[in-house]
C-alpha cells in the first residue's frame, strides 16, 4: 500500500537529533578548516569587508545583483540610521544565457544596467533644463552627464554631479576568491550555471570591461556574495544580527569572524584586532568525499545528473533549484514500479526539472481535505489523475523532503553558533531567498531543528526575514568601502 511506500521513504528521508549533531560537529571542524588552509573544499572566503555596519553610512549607490532567479538593478538611498529608499527593476536571465559565454553574460549585465539608468535618468544624473527632451529623444546617459557637466542645472535632487561617478556594488552569488573587496575570481559556477570562459577569471574585471563598452558614469566599487550582502543590510535594521543565510536556488552562510582567526590570511598584515565578513560557500559540505550527509539513491541521480557532479553536496539536498527534482525521481522510481498512475501515461513527468519547488510548497500547503491543489498541479501540468491515497503520499513526500532540507540546514547555523560561541548570549540570523520567504513552515522547522540539536538553548538562535541583501546590504557596503577609502584605510 501507499502506507508502506510512505515508510521506507520516512526511514530514507528523516535526521535523528544524534545524526544532526554528529554532522554539526562535522561542519564545525570543516569551517576551521577552511579558515586555516586556503583551498579547501568549504572556502571560507574572506570578503574584505571589515566589521559591522555603524547606521551612519549614507548616500546613493547602484548595485546590481546576479545569482538568485533574476538578474536585479537598484538604486538604493541609504539615510542613516537603519533607513533606506529603494527603487529596482529585475530582468528575467533565460537557462540559455546561464551558459553562454561568460562574456556575453556579463555584456547582459552592462546593458541592463544601461536600460535601468536611462529608464531612471530624472532621478540619477543631474539634468539640465531641456531634461524632458533628453529623455523623450532617448539620449545616452553620456550625453545626459555631459550636459550636466556643462553645469547648466541648479543641481537638485540628482544623484551624479558633473565629472562623478555613481558607486556599484555588483552582488555576485556565487563562490570568489577574492584578493580586494573589488575583485574575485570565480572558483566554480553553481546553481547550474556553466558560462565558458568564466571559471578562474576575475569577475569584476570581465564585469568592468562590458561596462566599458557603454559610456556610463559608473564605478564597480564592491563585488560581494548575496550572503554577505544580507549580514550587512541585516545587521543595519537588526544589530542582534551575527549569521546570515540564503535558502534560495543556492544555499550559503556568512558571518563576521575576526581577523586573527583567519590564519590563512595572516601574512596579509591585516589588524589581527579588526573583524571580517566570511563567505562560508557552505553549499560545498562534504562534496566528493560524502562522508558525514545521508544521501538517498535519489540525491545520488540528482548529483550525477547534474552539470556539476560531486560538487555542491550540501546544497543539492537543501537548496529550491533541488527540492522539486528529487520529488520527481522518486516518483518516476514508483511509476516504472507500477505503484502510481496505473494505466495513464506519465511521459511529461520525464523531463527533468520539470517539477517545480514551488510545487512543494503548494502542496504542504494544500487547506483541502480532497487535496484540490494537488489535483491541480498534477492534471494541469502533468495531466495525470491522482486518488486520494496518492495526493496524500505526494504531500507526505513533500514534507520529508521540505523538513530534512531544513533541519539538516539547522546543522550548518549550528556549526557557525558552536564555532563563535553564541549559544549562550542567542544571536539573531538574517535569512533570505524563496525557500525562506515562501516554503511553508521553513523557519520553523529550522527552529526546531536547533533544538533538536542544542536543546533548549536551541531557542536562543533565531532566524528572521533579512532586508534585501544585494540591494541594500551592497549598498551599505559601498559605504563602507568609500569611508575606509576616503579615511586612507
Ligand atoms: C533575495 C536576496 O531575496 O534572495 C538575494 O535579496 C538572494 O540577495 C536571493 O540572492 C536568493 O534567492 P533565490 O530564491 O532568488 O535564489
Ligand atoms: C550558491 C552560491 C553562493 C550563494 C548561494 C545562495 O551556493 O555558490 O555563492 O551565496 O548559492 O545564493
Amino acid at each position: 500500500t501507499m502506507a508502506d511506500h510512505l515508510r521506507k521513504f520516512e526511514s530514507l528521508f528523516t535526521l535523528t537529533p544524534q545524526r544532526m549533531r554528529m554532522i554539526t560537529e562535522a561542519f564545525s571542524e570543516t569551517l576551521e578548516l577552511g579558515l586555516k588552509k586556503p583551498g579547501q573544499v568549504v572556502p571560507m572566503i574572506p570578503t574584505y569587508v571589515f566589521g559591522w555596519p555603524t547606521g551612519e553610512e549614507v548616500g546613493d549607490f547602484l548595485a546590481l545583483d546576479l545569482g538568485g532567479t533574476n538578474l536585479r538593478v537598484c538604486l538604493v538611498s541609504l539615510k542613516g540610521n537603519g533607513q533606506f529608499e529603494i527603487t529596482q527593476t529585475k530582468y528575467r536571465l533565460t537557462e540559455e544565457q546561464k551558459q553562454e559565454d561568460g562574456e556575453n553574460l556579463f555584456d547582459f549585465c552592462a546593458e541592463c544596467l544601461k536600460t535601468f539608468i536611462l529608464t531612471n535618468m530624472d532621478s540619477i544624473v543631474e539634468q539640465g533644463a531641456d531634461e524632458e527632451g533628453v529623455k523623450e529623444d532617448g539620449a545616452t546617459v553620456a550625453a545626459a552627464t555631459a550636459q550636466a557637466a556643462a553645469g547648466e542645472s541648479e543641481g537638485g535632487g540628482a544623484l551624479i554631479k558633473p565629472g562623478q561617478e555613481l558607486a556599484l556594488g555588483f552582488t555576485f552569488s556565487y563562490p570568489c576568491a577574492q584578493e580586494r573587496i573589488d575583485h574575485g575570481e570565480l572558483i566554480r559556477w553553481t546553481k547550474g550555471f556553466g558560462a565558458p570562459n568564466t571559471e578562474g577569471r576575475d569577475v569584476a574585471e570581465m564585469f568592468r570591461k562590458a561596462l566599458s563598452k557603454h559610456d556610463l558614469p559608473i564605478k564597480l566599487t564592491a563585488l560581494i556574495n548575496d550572503t554577505t550582502g544580507t549580514l550587512i543590510a541585516s545587521h543595519y535594521v537588526n544589530p542582534r544580527t551575527k549569521i546570515a543565510v540564503i535558502f534560495g536556488t543556492g544555499c550559503n552562510a556568512a558571518y563576521m569572524e575576526h581577523v586573527s582567526e583567519i590564519d590563512k590570511i595572516a601574512h596579509l598584515g591585516i589588524d589581527p584586532k579588526a573583524d571580517m565578513a566570511i563567505n562560508c560557500e557552505w553549499g560545498a559540505f562534504d562534496s566528493f568525499e560524502h562522508e558525514h550527509l545521508p544521501r538517498t539513491p535519489y540525491d545520488i541521480i540528482v548529483d550525477q545528473t547534474s552539470n556539476k557532479p560531486e560538487e555542491q553536496a550540501f546544497e543539492k539536498l537543501i537548496s529550491g533549484r533541488y527540492l522539486g527534482e528529487i520529488l520527481r525521481l522518486v516518483i518516476c522510481e514508483l511509476i516504472d514500479e507500477g505503484v502510481l498512475f496505473l494505466g495513464q501515461n506519465t511521459y511529461k513527468l520525464d523531463e527533468p526539472y520539470c517539477f517545480d519547488t514551488a510545487f512543494l510548497s503548494l502542496m504542504e500547503s494544500d487547506p483541502t481535505d480532497e487535496l484540490l491543489m494537488v489535483i491541480g498541479i498534477f492534471t494541469h501540468f502533468f495531466a495525470l489523475e491522482t486518488t486520494l491515497a496518492e495526493r496524500q503520499f505526494f504531500r507526505a513526500l513533500a514534507r520529508l523532503i521540505g523538513r530534512r532540507a531544513a533541519r539538516l540546514s539547522a546543522c550548518g547555523i549550528a556549526a557557525i553558533v558552536q564555532k563563535m560561541g553564541y549559544l549562550d548570549e542567542g544571536c539573531s540570523v538574517g535569512a533570505d531567498g524563496s525557500l525562506y520567504n515562501k516554503y511553508p513552515g521553513f523557519a520553523d522547522r529550522v527552529h526546531e531543528g536547533l533544538i533538536d540539536i542544542f536543546g533548549e538553548k536551541g531557542k536562543n538562535i533565531v532566524t528572521h526575514h533579512a532586508e534585501d541583501g544585494s540591494g541594500v546590504g551592497s549598498a551599505i557596503i559601498a559605504a563602507m568601502t568609500k569611508m575606509r577609502k576616503d579615511a586612507g584605510i
